[in-house]
């Protein structure tokens, strides 16, 4: 059970027994999980019906595999948090001469590191040039950022950096799923592509699109929206599981979905602190707020609770070139491969929470502080980097502890 849904009766227990023996409660704003202020009861429901989908774990017997990286969605997305490096996953393909294959052929681009009794896991095959690693991010908020317009993203981008500050943020444009229903506010290109909004290379166009996958992918779920288990191609007889397909229905998809619109964004901590308010400032004196961009504001929403709200992400939702360091020759949709997605830095000072006490930042947990997070940002972002590098100690730490209080 989720840790607020227990402190009601946990509060009441130490009120009357056992107080001293008992953890002290985390309070609200350190906790991640939660559903956002203003649900329905009915939304509640569905909230609560999402969460539960989330944390189930999967066996062979309701259709994990026959390939697979994890049993269940909570297994990496921790108490909803960033994931450990032992949840990371492994994503790859072949670059040549300026072209990318995800070489589906051969299993790509998801490794499948793990098989159930009697089936073969994947390896990597000789063919995969550029490798990624994945860590999993926090799943908080993510509905506010999905009920933004495409129009708020198309106006930050500046792909030919017009403005000349030697930041060109773009979309990333990728063809849909089938079931993608866009709504009034999704902009498709001339060839048909929409924009992409969530995984690190912003190559899932929603929730919906985003879950799908990691149900198959990451657990080798199949669902009425996708009926294809992952395969591997290094055996011979391409073995599905005996679980006839879809192993889950419509519905159970979408209340998952329905929860991930409604977790509760990070609460910001120690927002009067002198020290947070000048970090703050120096954030967005050495352009660091260019592409983590402060404030966001969502349309009209089905959801009244996601209805024109403005909030804090610290994200444009942009591809940025991170130059050379951050390059792992890999890609998805139309992102070049040192390209990634501006991560939200929300939530950022709960991230060791749910990595086991220390941190593992930047796509695939490689910087293990926050200063050397930031110190491993190159291309598009040199200038405010060395503009960073340029401050004192005591300014630097500032603007770390402005970003452990998001
Ligand atoms: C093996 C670990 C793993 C499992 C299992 C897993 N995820 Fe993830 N999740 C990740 C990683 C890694 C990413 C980043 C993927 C990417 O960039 O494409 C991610 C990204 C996401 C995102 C996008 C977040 C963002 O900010 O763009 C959502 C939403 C999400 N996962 C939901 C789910 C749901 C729902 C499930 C279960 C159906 C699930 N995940 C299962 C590892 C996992
Ligand atoms: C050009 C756009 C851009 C600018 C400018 C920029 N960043 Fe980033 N930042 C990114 C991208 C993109 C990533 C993700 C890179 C990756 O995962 O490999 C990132 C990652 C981070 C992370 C790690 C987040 C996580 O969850 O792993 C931190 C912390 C961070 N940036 C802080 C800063 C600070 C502080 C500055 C100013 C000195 C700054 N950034 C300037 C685009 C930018």
């Amino acid at each position: 059970m989720k840790k607020w849904l227990t402190l009601i009766p946990l509060v009441g227990i130490s009120l009357l027994s056992c107080e001293k023996l008992l953890p002290p409660t985390p309070a609200d704003n350190e906790v991640l999980d939660g559903p956002m202020d203003g649900l329905s009861p009915t939304q509640l429901q569905i909230f609560l019906e999402g969460d539960e989908a989330f944390a189930d774990i999967f066996s062979p017997q309701t259709g994990l595999g026959p390939i697979f990286v994890a049993t269940s969605c909570a297994g990496c997305h921790v108490g909803d948090g960033k994931g450990h490096p032992f949840t990371t996953l492994t994503r790859f393909g072949n670059y040549t001469n300026g072209q990318f294959d995800h070489l589906l052929h051969l299993g790509g681009g998801q490794l499948q590191n793990r098989a159930i009794p009697g089936y073969t896991a994947e390896t990597l095959p000789p063919e995969a040039t550029g490798i990624s690693r994945f860590t999993p991010p926090a799943v908080t908020g993510l509905g506010l950022l999905a009920a933004v317009p495409d129009e708020t993203l198309l106006a930050l981008a500046d792909p030919d950096d017009v403005n000349e500050d030697g930041i060109s943020g773009r979309v990333n444009y990728i063809h849909p799923p089938s079931f993608f229903i866009p709504s009034g506010w999704h902009y498709s290109d001339a060839q048909g592509r929409y924009i992409g909004r969530f995984g690190k290379k912003a190559a899932a166009v929603d929730l919906l699109h985003q879950t799908v996958n990691a149900y198959k992918q990451d657990m080798g779920i199949t669902s009425d929206f996708d009926l294809q288990e992952p395969i591997n191609y290094a055996v011979a007889s391409h073995p599905t599981d005996p679980v006839a397909d879809p192993e889950l229905p419509a519905a159970t998809v979408q209340s998952v979905v329905f929860y991930l619109r409604t977790l509760k964004a990070p609460v910001p901590r120690s927002q009067h602190d002198p020290q947070v308010a000048q970090g703050r400032q120096l954030f967005m004196d050495i352009q660091c707020g260019k592409c983590h961009v402060p404030t966001m504001k969502t349309g009209v929403s089905d959801i009244k609770a996601l209805s024109e709200i403005e909030f804090h992400p610290y994200t444009d939702l942009l591809l940025h070139d991170m130059g050379a360091a951050l390059d792992d020759g890999y890609t998805e949709g139309s992102a070049g491969t040192a390209e990634w997605r501006t991560p939200p830095l929300w939530g950022l000072g709960l991230s060791a929470n749910a990595q086991g006490g220390s941190i593992f930042l930047l796509h695939d947990g490689r910087a293990r502080s926050i200063e050397e997070a930031v110190l491993l940002h190159g291309g598009e972002a040199e200038n405010s980097r060395n503009a960073f590098q340029q401050l004192s100690v005591q300014e630097r730490n500032a603007i770390i502890q402005f970003l452990e209080s998001l």
